[in-house]
């Protein structure tokens, strides 16, 4: 088998370097354990954090483990009677070939479904959205909905989540070909290039473009969409925390600061705004599934998936889409 383990740490970006490519003997399993080999693995944002030795609401990965993901694959072998070989399961699986997960772990996959909806639009990203949206956002009919990261898994899926319910949808995303993707498959009402646009002008055309305010930021990115949507938020808007990507390999802090204008709008608007981490609602993945499950599999909702051939291209692709080279969820093929 071959994983990716974390070589070094990084210094703000990270770097090919920061990634070693190992081989190792298959694992065998023990009680209760499941070996699965893997086919597709998923790329989140959530691993850069990971690479840091800080402490967070997850551990980090230290230097010389397996690099931590999702993966789905098929079951090789088994010591757990809830599963058998050939069963196609999702589990953390890391940047590997094969992993040995406990059962208790993994779980089954619909087959009706692409087995990559798993790591997307049916897996965390989408539930992430949903899980929000449904506990943060609270979406109302007629209301304004604001995200960036607009095309991908977690941003599209609140966005559609918002449309059905009749919101207006706006988009951020990063250039003129994500932006068309938002509006022609995602139904945003419009959709801006944050790469085009400083945060005044693009303050401007979001004030444009909702000529009622926003009631819902999605905040997935932080940085400078966030400071050009909070003036625009209506009294009682909501902005669920999701992710502050634009953050993640260090904070601009040449910029001014932001905490007072931040702290201002949430008094005067008596915004609410909350974090969430979908650790904390995992009970509800079922709720999700039921609801979620079939308007997907019927293609009443959207989903794009960008996937990367081989696993020698896991470090490279996971560089790519920490500055926006994916479009759509981040997959690699195994
Ligand atoms: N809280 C949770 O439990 C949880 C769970 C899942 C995901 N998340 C967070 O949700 C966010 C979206 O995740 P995802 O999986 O759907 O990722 P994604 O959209 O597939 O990929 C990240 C995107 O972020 C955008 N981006 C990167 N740097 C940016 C910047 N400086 N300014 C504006 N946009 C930037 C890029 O899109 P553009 O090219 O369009 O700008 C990039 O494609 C991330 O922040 C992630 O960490 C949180």
């Amino acid at each position: 088998m071959e994983k990716w383990v974390l070589a070094s740490r990084p210094e703000g970006t990270p770097v090919l370097e920061n990634f070693r490519l190992e081989e190792a003997a298959t694992p065998e399993p023990q009680d209760g354990e499941i070996v699965v080999a893997t086919d597709f693995l998923s790329l989140d944002p959530y691993m850069r954090g990971r690479m840091d030795d800080v402490k967070s609401y997850a551990p980090s990965v230290n230097l010389g483990d397996v690099m931590t993901g999702q993966g789905v694959g098929n079951v090789v072998a088994s010591r757990d009677p809830k599963f058998k070989e050939g069963d196609l399961v999702t589990g953390m699986t890391g940047w590997a070939t094969h992993a040995a997960l406990s059962g208790a772990e993994v779980r089954h996959i619909s087959p009706e479904v692409p087995p990559t909806t798993a790591l997307g639009v049916l897996g965390m990203p989408g539930f992430t959205a949903w899980a929000a949206m449904h506990t943060i956002g609270e979406p109302k009919e007629g209301e304004t909905f604001v995200t960036a990261a607009a095309t991908g898994p977690v941003g599209s899926m609140a966005a559609q989540i918002a449309k059905r319910k009749g919101l207006r949808t706006i988009a951020v995303a990063g250039g003129a070909n994500k932006c068309d993707l938002a509006t022609n498959t995602f139904g945003f009402d419009a959709a801006f290039d944050h790469r085009a646009h400083d945060v005044k002008s693009l303050r401007g055309a979001l004030a444009d473009a909702a000529p009622n305010g926003v009631d819902i930021y999605f905040e997935n990115v932080g940085g400078k969409v966030l400071h050009a949507t909070l003036p625009l938020m209506n009294v009682a808007g909501r902005i669920p925390v999701i992710g502050t990507i634009a953050w993640y390999s260090g904070v601009d802090t040449s910029g001014p600061d932001m905490l007072p204008s931040v702290w201002r709008a949430t008094l005067v608007k008596r915004l609410r705004i909350q974090g969430l981490i979908i650790f904390d609602h995992w009970h509800l993945f079922r709720q999700f599934i039921e609801e979620m499950a079939e308007p997907v599999a019927r293609g009443e909702v959207a989903y794009v998936e960008d996937i990367t051939q081989g696993l020698d291209q896991m470090p490279a692709a996971f560089l790519s889409l920490l500055s926006g080279g994916n479009t759509g969820k981040a997959i690699v093929a195994i």
